[in-house]
């Protein structure tokens, strides 16, 4: 299988995202606490450049918490403030205002020295497409949101949110995009939903979950499908779990569309389980 993913007018994208950087102080970097790496545009250092950044992990209800705490440790060693949040249940959101305070600190008290005091920290979202950006948003600026209107400088129609804090988010997001060239990386996209499932062979993409899952996590098969895993092929694995659900065609052959579309919508609703793709330790 060979997936091309390539999200259309690039050049503008990138173009509008370096145009609204210029206008804040901080950078929240949103990915998947599934796929930490793979969510992430290979990048990033460059396009942020030297600014502040938290990184933001989104979608924490469906990773495994002992996985993310070690992503928690893999940033922080590389002296990044990371956050783990699930933006639709709004759980950590709080904490992205701490962490942004603690990364413009030295700025502010510079500015301070200079006579500046309760300068807005201004910010902005940045991500791939499908990490939660428009959800974050959304949540982040809560029903009782002001909105602190056009200012000078900003691309006409631009809004700045105000949160807690002090601190100013431009509405709209930045969009990146992830190290597609790789297969590997463009696999794990298209497991978690990130890449849509039209442009590619369903029935293959799910047979390559299970062999993912095989790997990482077969205790979470068995238990959700009541099949054994021990010893037997993706393959074998899939036959077992069409034959549990019931997934026969007339003449008794198996409906792969079917169990594919359920292995798939059952992994990404986390209803297999809390399952990280990536950890630290095998980079
Ligand atoms: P984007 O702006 O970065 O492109 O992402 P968006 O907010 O549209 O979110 C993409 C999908 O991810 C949405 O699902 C959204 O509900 C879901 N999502 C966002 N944050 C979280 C989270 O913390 N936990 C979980 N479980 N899901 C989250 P969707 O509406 O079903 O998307 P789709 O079916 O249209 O792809």
């Amino acid at each position: 299988m060979n997936i091309n993913w390539f999200p259309g007018h690039m050049k503008k994208t990138r173009e509008l995202l370096q145009k609204n950087l210029k206008l804040v102080d901080i950078v929240y970097e949103l990915i998947d606490s599934r796929i930490p790496l793979s969510s992430r545009n290979p990048e990033i250092e460059k396009i942020v450049h030297n600014k502040p950044r938290v990184v933001i992990m989104n979608k924490s209800d469906l990773s495994d918490p002992q996985i993310n705490k070690e992503w928690i440790e893999y940033f922080k060693k590389q002296g990044v403030n990371t956050v783990l949040v699930d933006a639709i249940k709004n759980k950590g959101i709080s904490r992205i205002i701490s962490e942004t305070n603690d990364a413009v600190k030295e700025k502010q008290e510079r500015l301070l020295k200079r006579g500046i005091k309760n300068k807005p920290v201004r910010a902005m979202i940045v991500g791939i497409p499908n990490v939660g950006k428009s959800t974050l948003i959304n949540t982040l600026a809560g029903k009782k949101s002001a909105k602190t209107g056009d200012r000078p400088g900003v691309t006409k129609g631009k809004q700045w949110i105000k949160l807690k804090g002090n601190i100013e988010l431009l509405d709209t997001p930045g969009i990146l995009w992830p190290k597609f060239e790789d297969q590997e990386v463009a696999l794990k996209l298209a497991f978690t939903g990130a890449i849509k499932d039209e442009i590619m062979d369903i029935e293959t993409l799910a047979l390559k979950l299970i062999e993912k899952l095989l790997i990482l996590a077969p205790d979470k098969i068995e238990a959700r499908y009541n099949v054994s895993t021990e010893n037997k092929t993706a393959l074998q694995v899939m036959d077992d779990i069409a034959l549990r659900r019931g997934c026969i065609l007339k003449g008794q052959e198996i409906d792969y569309s079917r169990v594919a579309n359920i292995l798939l919508d059952e992994f990404r609703d986390g209803t297999i389980g809390f399952i990280s793709l990536e950890r630290p330790k095998n980079i």
